[in-house]
């Protein structure tokens, strides 16, 4: 079963069986990160749900070192191309099946600009990421507001992971409903506590949550193990 390591905001890796993946790599300058971009390793593939610096991060770098695939939004992914990475582009709603498992994009309601371009040409609208790897169903929300649309994956999560910090995402009310629309079986928050803009009592949250799903609050440099 698949474990997954928290390094802060909304960064995580993904180490399956066979292969291992980071989502949304947002290391240097990250005041949360346990570790380095230097220190990753052994990565297969850089998923991404959009542009901004606090989850773009150290994509480039990672990508580059590791020989691994981006597998992002079309315009994110051509950006990433240009800078010489190794790119796989996809599209809100399309699903695809990499050896490290299925990748499928699914809607957020966020903004779309990267922060690394200064053409201004690759801004796109985010997304969010539904990863299937061993049997397991992994949904990491990347930023956004509560969407009916999570109502789609209702009872097809195993693991949701999703911000509850407010401001520039859901905060922890509509954080709840979220987990109320698709139910998984386990909850990470993310995208809290990183500035005090964003701070957010992950006790208090799992409180709201109450029986709807199991929060694990795990913190940067912890692994949560799949079973
Ligand atoms: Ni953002
Ligand atoms: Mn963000």
């Amino acid at each position: 079963m698949p474990a997954v390591t928290f390094h802060g905001h909304s960064c995580f890796e993904i180490k399956g069986p066979d292969a291992k993946v980071i989502i949304d790599p947002w290391l240097t300058g990250n005041p949360l990160a346990d570790i380095g971009q230097d220190a990753v390793d052994g990565i297969d593939a850089v998923l991404l749900t959009h542009g901004h610096a606090d989850h773009f991060g150290d994509t480039i770098e990672i990508a580059r070192r590791n020989d691994a695939l981006v597998v992002a939004t079309f315009e994110l992914a051509s950006f990433c191309e240009d800078k010489g990475c190794r790119v796989h582009p996809m599209h809100i709603g399309g699903a695809h099946d990499f050896p490290f498992g299925r990748v499928k994009l699914v809607t957020a309601i966020h903004g779309g600009g990267v922060d690394a371009d200064e053409s201004g040409r690759y801004t796109t609208i985010p997304c969010g990421i539904v990863l299937t790897m061993d049997g397991q169903r992994i949904y990491h929300t990347g930023d956004t507001a509560l969407t009916m649309d999570m109502q789609l994956l209702h009872n097809r999560v195993d693991l949701m992971m999703l911000p509850i910090g407010d401001n520039f995402t859901m905060g922890m009310e509509d954080a709840a409903q979220a987990i109320d629309f698709v139910r998984p079986k386990v909850a990470i928050p993310m995208h809290y506590d990183t500035f005090d803009l964003i701070a957010a009592d992950a006790q208090e949250f799992a409180t709201m949550v109450g029986d709807l799903a199991e929060v694990r609050a795990i913190k940067p440099g912890e692994t949560y193990q799949l079973t």
